[in-house]
């Protein structure tokens, strides 16, 4: 939940840098990144991939839109990881943070022609294609190039992951991919072969987020190498690839628990590994793109108290509702997709007993909520802090401008030294896009 270098208990501290410190140096709402912590966790992913998969271990491609900016991009670089991206904005952030391009894997569901030309041009490792009409694209712009593109297709592999509906991405009914159970898959794969710009690598899925449990993963490993086998059977060859996707969850509230990366990759090698033996296959090299199990419980959020107002319920109980300088602007995860979070009173202890609360924004809109029900200290004033842990995914990286409240900062410590590193966006900065 919280990341290695924090200590609770009394007033928060992160790397040694207490809450109080960390406010009154950068400011609040502000996202603290755990740079060590992010290393390891990423660390652990390769290794557990290279562990349990051996001399078949593809690459473990980070999931930049879980939070990217251009440092954490020199991170990647360093740990020498691949990074995916699914946009051209992602994109010019992995290449500003001087990520290799045949580290760069490329994805989106309605990626534009500039995106797709500027990929082949910098020359990226992989494109994963979603649509009949990205395969005549990205072949004419492989062509213009004078290249040939290595691809993998995205396909539906029509499994149900025990996630929320809109963090599910592999059942039939989504917009990403090609459907195998109708027979899209089949369809795309005789087009790709058509092209003499692409080579198709495999196929990749990403079956949702925030998943436990690894079977929706043994499921899919299952469909994958049976589809490799009907390839192989048709074509007389073996595809050399398949990328599994992310989803790995993580823990938000203390009674959550996390995925364990090696527990996580063996089981998918072992379920690879048993389905190819069965139908006499080559073990493919075999990708991964966790973005939430690297970053997310790498970051809190550190808020400030500006007003508490006490309701009395219909049923006569009563609620505090505790407002923070921030909001859905910088965690819209609560009103997407009901997700939960815990905070802690973060700059002193507090022995007061405690009393049912709301945490609030300071958004126009009642569903301006990061956390619906949890007892808080009720000496909690104006001018407390508060931190909420785990936000280091999909947090920043959704953050929005809504009420023309500018986005937060990003500051990362190390070896009791903080530094920012994506400034909080000013006044002049949200007034600078108007004509
Ligand atoms: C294609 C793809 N890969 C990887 C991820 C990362 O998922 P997670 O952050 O849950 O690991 C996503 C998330 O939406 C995705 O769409």
């Amino acid at each position: 939940m919280w990341s290695s270098s924090v200590k609770t208990g009394s007033e928060l501290s992160i790397s040694g840098i207490t809450a109080k410190q960390l406010a009154k140096d950068f400011g609040t709402p502000t996202f603290f990144i755990d740079e060590a912590d992010f290393r390891a966790r990423a660390l652990a992913w390769n290794d557990a991939l290279k562990e349990a998969f051996g001399d078949k271990a593809g690459t473990v491609y980070y999931a930049s839109k879980a939070f990217s900016c251009t440092e954490v991009a020199r991170w990647i670089k360093d740990l020498g990881i691949g990074i995916d991206v699914s946009t051209g904005g992602e994109m010019a952030v992995a290449l500003a943070g001087g990520i290799d391009p045949k580290k760069i894997e490329v994805h989106g569901n309605n990626k534009s022609i500039a995106e797709i030309e500027k990929a082949i041009s910098v020359g990226v490792e992989t494109i994963v294609i979603d649509s009949m009409y990205e395969i005549d694209r990205v072949a004419t712009a492989a062509a213009k190039a004078g290249k040939v593109q290595r691809v993998l297709l995205r396909l539906t592999p029509g499994i149900e992951a025990h996630t929320h509906e809109s963090i599910a991405t592999a059942h039939e009914d989504v917009k990403f991919g090609f459907s195998i159970a109708s027979g899209a898959a089949w369809v795309a794969i005789t087009a790709v072969h058509k092209q003499s710009s692409l080579e198709l690598r495999g196929f990749h899925a990403h079956i949702g987020s925030q998943i436990f449990g690894f079977e929706s993963f043994e499921i899919l490993a299952e469909r994958f190498v049976t589809f490799l086998a009907k390839y192989r059977d048709e074509f007389k060859k073996e595809l050399p690839e398949l990328d599994l996707g992310g989803g790995y969850g993580i823990a938000y509230l203390e009674s959550d628990v996390t995925v364990v990366p090696r527990d996580a990759m063996q089981a998918l090698a072992n379920a690879v590994k048993k389905h190819c033996a069965a139908f006499n296959l080559e073990v493919p090299t075999v990708s991964i793109e966790p973005g939430r199990a690297i970053v997310g419980p790498t970051m809190f959020t550190l808020y400030e108290v500006g007003t508490v107002k006490d309701v009395t319920l219909e049923n006569g109980t009563h609620r505090r509702y505790i407002s923070v300088d921030g909001g859905m602007s910088d965690n819209i995860r609560p009103s997407l997709y009901g997700a939960e979070y815990t905070t802690i009173l973060a700059n002193r202890t507090s022995s007061a007993a405690h009393t049912s609360s709301r945490l609030v924004g300071k958004h126009c809109e009642t569903g301006d909520i990061i956390i619906r029900e949890i007892d808080l200290p009720e000496d909690i004033v104006p001018g407390d802090l508060l931190a909420v842990p785990a936000t280091g995914a999909y947090g920043r990286s959704m953050a929005s401008n809504y009420n023309h409240v500018p986005r937060p900062s990003v500051v990362a410590v190390k070896d009791g030294k903080a530094r920012v590193i994506v400034r909080r966006e000013s006044i002049e900065d949200l007034l600078a896009l108007d004509i």
